[in-house]
This record gives structure tokens, C-alpha cells and sequence, in this order.
């Protein structure tokens, strides 16, 4: 059985219930069908959800609905899981009956995605399960990975301090500076270098980020093409975009490459090589590593460079976004930095057991608010019960 779980991928929302939604790509809704609104002849639910918002639309609809409830986008149908625990049942208790993805009636996925090699798009296989390691241990989960996620942080907080130390006082708007900062982290873990932010390349990848974000929204523009992708040959907008968007992930692509041969030239001789671009080819070049180019290209570009930094840096704005609101709370921050830090120091992981305030509004912040309110898509593999409700 197919299940499809997909998201408004990217889009910047402010203060939104999060929430999961599941296609089901053939079979009966349900045994016992879920609840829904009913919806148009052909386009369903299409013109009753805020195209560009629809998690907006789904948190309306939850005081009727309740948690888990179907909605019907032109052929396609979703379940849309809108509670804690509906989602917690979904994805922990119950993950592996939902680890597919989906790839019917996903045209302007599979385009961006290279015919769904990305660890985001890719099924629940061999492939996918190492791609995931090896970012996994290169990135932070093992050894000295989390003194390294440090060291390169702490270099990153000192350029962003300085830059907002150089507006002297008067206001800015510190979206690029934020978007600069994380993106080099990200520059830093796959290459072992960064860019500065007149470079061609930054200009690039900022293009990349801001167009997939308005081609790929589920049920925004384009949404159509899923369904009926021969509109591509009759002047579709989106698709328009979308092949901008594509030839700029393959630049991306092979500046990174040619980037990673010239630091290979750099590294000394004992020297460990510690760029996540390294550990990726030296999997390619295994022998049945089932490991393609397309595989290192849609990882490079869409899991790292797009997902890694959009989220982040979206995060980090939403988050100076909604303190600036907020001046207790940013007196209390000020304070527990005076007295944990003091000026004579950059933050430390270390700090992290000794700061408890600054640590509940973080998690405070990511429970508040969400950049990616609808997750991403997942298909079941099997039928399933969530919150008493038959998902097929
Ligand atoms: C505040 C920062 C971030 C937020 C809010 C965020 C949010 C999310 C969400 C909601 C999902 C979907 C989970 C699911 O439905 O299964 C996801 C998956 C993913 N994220 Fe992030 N993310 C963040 C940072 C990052 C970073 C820094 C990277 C890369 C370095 C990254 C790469 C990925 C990848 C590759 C997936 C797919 C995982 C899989 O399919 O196994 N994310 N993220």
C-alpha cells in the first residue's frame, strides 16, 4: 500500500500549528473513511485551501476535523496528521510503516530531485540508509564531530557578531548576514572552505533557494503539474522556473566539484581529510556501493546546501523576529549571557548545562514557530491505525 507524506517544502511560516500530510496514492480513503470536506468535481479541495499557506487552511479545518483527516488536490489525495500526538504515532511509534516516499503524481519533485535521489525523496533502501550515515558521521554524530560542529561554529558567530557590530546601532535587516553565515557552515562541512558574499557562487545559490521554495509548495503554484505535467509543453510558469532551478543546481553542482578538486591539491601530506564532498566520492568509488553521481549531486545540492541552510537561516530570522517582540525575554537572555560568558568570550558548547533560560527559549522558538510546516511527504508502506483511524 502507498502512503505519500509532503510538505509546503521551505516556505517561511511564522507561527504555525505543524502538521504532516500522507498521500495515499491508490485504494479506498479508508475502511471507515476519514473525516473531509467535500470538494469540487475533479479539483477537489484545491479551491478551499490558502494555496501558498495551507497549513494555515489545516489548522482551521482541525477544530472540525479533528487530527487526522483527508483532503482531496486535484487527483490527489492526502491524510493530514495535525496534532502532537497524531504525528509523534506517525513518525516514532509507527516510522516504518511510514518511511515511503512518494513518487506518483510528484513531477516537480522528481524533476528537482533528479528522479528522487536526494536522501529526502529516495525510498526506505540500502542506498538511502547509507547516504544518511555517511552525512550523519562526517557532519556531527560521532567522535570529535561535535568539537568540529563547534570549532567551525564558533569562527561562523565571531564573522556574525562582527557584522552586526559594524551596523553601529542604526537598524538592518540581517537576512543575509544570518544567510551568509549558515550557508558558509554548510560551505565549511562539505568543502573545508568559505565564500564571501559578492561571489558569483553565493549570488547562485540564493537563486537556487529562493525559486525552489516557490516552484516546489505542495498545493502552491505549479501544483498542477504533478498531475498533468504535459502542461510543461504549453508555457507553464512554474515549469519555466523549475528548469531555471535545475540548471542552477547543476552549476552548483560542478563548481563543488571543481571547488573540492582544488582543495585536494591543498591537503598535506597525513593530513585527515575531513570534508563531507570527500567521504561522498570515496563512497562513488566503492565497488557495489549501489552509490551514483546523481545521488552525490541531489545530496550535495538539495539535502545539504538547500535544506541545510534554508531551514537554519529561516529558523535564526523567524527566531530575532519574534524575541524583538519580546523585551523580557530578551533582558533575561542578556542577562544569563553577562553572568554565564561575560565579554571576554565567544560561547561554548560546554555552556549549554549552565544556561537553562537561553536553552528553554530555544526549544520554546522551534515549538512556536516552524519553517517547514507541513514536514515532508511520506507514503505508508502498509495500512495503518493512527489516532484510531485507518490510513491504507
Ligand atoms: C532549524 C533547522 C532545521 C529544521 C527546522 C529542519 C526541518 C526538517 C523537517 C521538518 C524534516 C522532515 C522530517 C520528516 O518528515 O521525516 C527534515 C528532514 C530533513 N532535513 Fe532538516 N531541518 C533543519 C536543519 C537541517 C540541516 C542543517 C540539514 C542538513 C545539513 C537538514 C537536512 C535534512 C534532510 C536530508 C532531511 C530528510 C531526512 C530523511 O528523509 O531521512 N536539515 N528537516
Amino acid at each position: 500500500m502507498e502512503i505519500y507524506l509532503t510538505t509546503v517544502l521551505y516556505s517561511l511560516a511564522a507561527i504555525a500549528l505543524p502538521a504532516i500530510w500522507i498521500w495515499r496514492g491508490r485504494g479506498p480513503i479508508s475502511r471507515e473513511p476519514l473525516p473531509h470536506y467535500r470538494g469540487w468535481p475533479v479539483f477537489g479541495n484545491l479551491f478551499q485551501v490558502r494555496r501558498e499557506r495551507p497549513e494555515l487552511t489545516f489548522s482551521e479545518w482541525t477544530k472540525d476535523l479533528g487530527s487526522v483527516f483527508s483532503v482531496k488536490l486535484l487527483h490527489s489525495q492526502f491524510v493530514v496528521l495535525s496534532s502532537f500526538e497524531a504525528i509523534y504515532e506517525a513518525l516514532v511509534t509507527k516510522g516504518n510503516s511510514f518511511s515511503g516516499r512518494p513518487t506518483k503524481n510528484a513531477f516537480r519533485a522528481e524533476e528537482f530531485s533528479g528522479h528522487f535521489s536526494s536522501i529526502m525523496r529516495l525510498q526506505a533502501n540500502r542506498t538511502r540508509k547509507k547516504l544518511r550515515l555517511i552525512c550523519h558521521k562526517k557532519i556531527k554524530m560521532y567522535d570529535t564531530g561535535m568539537k568540529r560542529i563547534e570549532a567551525i561554529s564558533m569562527h561562523m558567530i565571531q564573522f556574525l557578531v562582527e557584522e552586526f557590530q559594524g551596523a553601529d546601532q542604526t537598524s538592518f535587516n540581517p537576512k543575509d548576514v544570518i544567510y551568509n553565515t549558515v550557508m558558509n557552515t554548510m560551505m565549511t562541512l562539505l568543502l573545508g572552505k568559505t565564500f564571501t558574499k559578492d561571489e558569483k557562487f553565493f549570488e547562485q545559490i540564493k537563486e537556487f533557494e529562493q525559486k525552489a521554495i516557490r516552484t516546489l509548495s505542495s498545493s502552491g503554484r505549479g501544483a498542477e503539474l504533478d498531475v498533468f505535467p504535459w502542461l510543461r509543453f504549453f508555457g507553464n510558469k512554474t515549469y519555466k522556473i523549475l528548469k531555471r532551478v535545475v540548471k542552477l543546481k547543476n552549476q552548483i553542482w560542478e563548481m563543488m566539484t571543481e571547488e573540492a578538486s582544488r582543495g585536494d591539491l591543498l591537503l598535506k601530506e597525513g593530513e585527515e581529510d575531513v570534508r563531507l564532498m570527500s567521504a561522498l566520492r570515496d563512497a562513488l568509488a566503492e565497488k557495489d556501493s549501489g552509490i551514483t553521481e546523481k545521488h552525490l549531486r541531489s545530496v550535495i545540492t538539495n539535502d545539504i546546501v538547500l535544506a541545510g541552510t534554508a531551514t537554519t537561516s529561516n529558523s535564526l530570522y523567524l527566531f530575532l523576529n519574534i524575541i524583538s517582540r519580546h523585551r523580557a525575554v530578551q533582558m533575561k537572555l542578556q542577562e544569563e549571557v553577562d553572568r554565564i560568558i561575560g565579554s571576554d568570550r565567544t560561547v561554548c558548547l560546554t555552556d549549554k548545562g549552565d544556561m537553562p533560560y537561553t536553552q528553554a527559549t530555544q526549544l520554546e522558538l522551534l515549538r512556536y514557530s516552524s519553517v517547514v510546516p507541513l514536514a515532508l511527504p511520506h507514503t505508508s508502506l502498509e495500512d495503518t491505525i493512527i489516532q484510531g483511524k485507518t490510513v491504507p
